[in-house]
């Protein structure tokens, strides 16, 4: 698999310590991030993957940003691409490109909170119960099929740093085995006029995902 990151990269150590205690049938081959000295890039050295920073201040357009990521990307063939914390809105025509082979992990109980700030909008909403999900990516930003939610509780006094770290704990624990399920060939994507389903050994997943609560 190929993963793409913007910053510290705990889950993409989540997933690499997956593969070498051989609890994912895979590796990964690459890992790219939209930003120079972050610190999963050293995670990625440490581990004795290839990295490579390909800056989007150096592209005029997104389109032109994301076709040098395709070819990036490309050159190793990878079953999976996996955005883990890659802050960047990716285009039509990326997300076409790899449909079905593109996941990523987004800070909230989707549909719920797509975009940013997401905990601090579980907070202000007094929600009691917030968490993380793994979905395909669709052209639709955070709105592809869910595959596995984890939830968490929100306690009174919670802040940002308390409550994304429970969440943060989470994600190290889903992301793993939903890239297992794909390096098993486990997962698909379907669609149907515009509606995307995520299939675990052929059946349609809830909208909740696989650990759904009926
Ligand atoms: C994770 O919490 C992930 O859910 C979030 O970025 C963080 C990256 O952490 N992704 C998004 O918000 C994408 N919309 P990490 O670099 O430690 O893995």
């Amino acid at each position: 698999m190929v993963v793409l990151i913007s910053g510290s990269g705990t889950n993409l150590q989540a997933i690499i310590d997956a593969c070498i205690a051989n609890k994912i049938n895979g590796q990964v081959c690459a890992v790219i991030s939209n930003k120079a000295g972050v610190y999963g890039l050293e995670r990625a050295n440490n581990a004795n993957i290839a990295t490579h920073v390909l800056n989007h201040k150096d592209f005029d357009t997104r389109e032109n940003y994301d076709k040098s990521l395709v070819d990036i990307i490309d050159k190793y063939q990878p079953k999976v691409v996996v955005l883990a914390g890659f802050m960047r809105i990716l285009t039509a025509g990326f997300v076409s490109h790899y449909a079905g082979k593109l996941i990523n992990v987004h800070p909230s109980l989707l549909p719920k909170y797509q975009g940013l700030d997401t905990h601090q909008r579980a907070i202000d909403a007094k929600d009691q119960e917030h968490g993380c999900s793994v979905h395909f990516v669709t052209e639709e930003l955070d709105g592809g099929p869910v595959i596995l939610q984890a939830k968490v509780p929100v306690f009174e006094d919670d802040d940002i740093d308390s409550l994304s770290q429970r969440v943060h704990y989470q994600e190290h624990q889903i992301y793993p085995m939903v890239v297992k399920w794909m390096c098993e060939d486990r997962l698909t994507m379907t669609q149907k006029s515009n509606t995307f389903s995520a299939l675990l050994d052929n059946v349609i997943l809830p909208e909740q995902g696989y650990a759904n609560d009926d």
